[in-house]
């Protein structure tokens, strides 16, 4: 958990509620050194090396009527860039121009993100605030962010200021593979599978 975290998440509601099942004194720690602690929270190798395979994430949002909004965002692996120790940022690809994400964030900058490695079991929470960049506003942010190689219309980067992130436990997130994962475990078994097949077709052109 990074230092801001616990001030961010753990309001007094969440508190009362930690308070009933005996885990306020140890999350209030936490949250007492974190409301002290000075300077804005600094993402590490670990999440710039997590962030670096992620192919996709959930956003959430919240809106003017106050009602959350999560949406899913996808591009290929290592499409969101750690941009400095305090900001990550992605180009944001053209969908069905309802613009939910893209309206809300420019009223209410505040926002969650959550990264999931479900081969891994690993999922890492972000707070930040986020800001739209246009290319006619920084061509070359949002170049730096377009891979064009991917097949996909870049409107707009989204720049993330981390204000705090967290680690959660592998609990309950069941193991899905990807294609590309599954190639390295199906290797083997395809090599195998070839030499079986060679095998009998030797022995049934023998039986001959
Ligand atoms: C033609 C087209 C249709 C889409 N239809 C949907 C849809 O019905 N529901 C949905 O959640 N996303 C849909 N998407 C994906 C979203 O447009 C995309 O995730 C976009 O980023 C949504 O942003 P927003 O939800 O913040 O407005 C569609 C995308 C395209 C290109």
């Amino acid at each position: 958990m990074s230092r801001h975290y616990a001030s961010i998440a753990f309001t007094p509601a969440v508190r009362s509620v930690q308070d009933e099942h005996g885990s306020a004194t140890f999350y209030g720690r936490k949250a007492d050194a974190g409301a002290a602690a000075p300077g804005p929270d600094r993402l590490t190798d670990d999440e710039r090396d997590y962030l670096a395979e992620r192919d996709h994430f959930y956003l959430a949002s919240v809106g003017e009527t106050g009602w959350p909004y999560v949406q899913f965002r996808g591009g290929p692996p290592g499409f969101v860039k750690v941009l400095d120790d305090h900001s990550i940022g992605w180009a944001d690809f053209r969908g069905n121009l309802q613009y939910i994400s893209t309206g809300n964030m420019g009223g209410e900058q505040r926002v969650a993100l959550i990264f999931l490695d479900y081969a891994h079991t690993r999922r890492l929470k972000v707070f930040g605030r986020a800001r739209i960049v246009t290319a006619p506003q920084d061509p070359e942010l949002v170049a730096s962010m377009t891979d064009p190689t991917y097949e996909a219309v870049v409107e707009r980067a989204v720049v993330v200021d981390v204000a705090a992130y967290d680690w959660n436990c592998p609990q309950h997130i069941t193991p899905r593979y990807t294609l590309a994962e599954l190639e390295g475990a199906l290797e083997p078994m395809r090599r195998r599978l070839a030499a079986l097949e060679a095998e009998n077709a030797e022995l049934r052109a023998g039986r001959t």
